[in-house]
């Protein structure tokens, strides 16, 4: 069995998590964490780390980049691995998730199902075979709640892709205020918000005559809390680092 602090339980991705924990006979939520105590849970909820009198033997957040410091802060003193799927992030909040990574097991992904990841694989083969004769663009499209833009699993396959090319990717995410043509080297980034749109990725290569389109939509957010909550189960035990889901899928 193991105990699972819940960070973000009371927003829509943290309802699901403890739902499918709840259904789960090895695995439950010691208690949750979260801005909003006045939602009824069937568990403690703390809005202050000080407070927290149960034992967990990971973190699996779902909130807002401002409850980052609190969750490095109960991982490091605890001594606590952490799944980490909050987007959004800046690039000095992920320089001291690295830092925390050197005491404790971190699994940190933008995008926890399974479908991504492989797209990530796909779209990595197509950048290397096409590079310099294609253009790359990135589609996103989630509901009118989301915050950040682009979203963390763009950008997750933005930076997959110029990881591969051997000139890497210069991102450009708006082209209403700069007129001029694309150059070769540019991956474009675009963001489309609206109604409840799970999650959809379309990673286009244009190229002379023809169009190469590979493409990811989230029907549930079902797939990234069951993503989440195997990445918590493969955390427990590990020696201090980072994972990811390649290494989990290998597993
Ligand atoms: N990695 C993935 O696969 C994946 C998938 C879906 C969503 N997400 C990300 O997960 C996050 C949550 O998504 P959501 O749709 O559940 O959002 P949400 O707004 O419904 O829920 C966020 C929760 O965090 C709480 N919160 C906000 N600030 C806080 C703070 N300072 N301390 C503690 N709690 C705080 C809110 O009260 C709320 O209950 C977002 O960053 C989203 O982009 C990641």
């Amino acid at each position: 069995m193991i105990n699972i602090a819940l960070f973000g339980c009371n927003g829509k991705m943290g309802q699901v998590i403890a739902g499918i924990v709840n259904g789960d006979a090895d695995a439950k939520i010691a208690f949750g964490f979260d801005i909003n105590t006045e939602a009824k849970n069937s568990f403690p909820v703390y809005d202050k780390i000080e407070n927290i009198k149960e034992k967990a033997d990971v973190v699996i957040d779902f909130s807002h980049p401002a409850s980052l410091d609190s969750i490095l802060k109960y991982c490091e003193s605890n001594s606590v691995p952490a799944v980490i799927a909050t987007t959004g992030l800046s690039d000095d909040q992920l320089a001291k998730i690295d830092v925390l990574s050197q005491k404790v097991a971190v699994f940190r992904s933008a995008n926890m199902s399974l479908g991504i990841n492989l797209l990530i694989n796909l779209v990595k083969k197509a950048a290397a075979l096409l590079e310099g004769k294609f253009d790359i663009e990135i589609i996103e499209k989630h509901h009118n709640q989301k915050i950040d833009a682009p979203s963390g699993t763009a950008l997750m396959i933005a930076d997959a892709i110029s990881d591969t090319l051997t000139e890497k990717g210069e991102y450009v995410y708006d082209r209403h205020s700069v007129r001029k043509k694309r150059s070769k080297t540019e991956i474009g980034l675009h963001a489309v918000r609206g109604g409840t749109i799970v999650g959809e990725h379309d990673v286009i290569f244009a190229g002379n005559d023809e169009i190469v389109q590979i493409s990811h939509s989230a029907m549930s957010k079902e797939i990234f809390a069951e993503g989440a909550v195997k990445a918590a189960k493969f955390l427990v035990g590990k020696g201090a680092g980072m994972y990811n889901m390649q290494q989990l899928i290998e597993e």
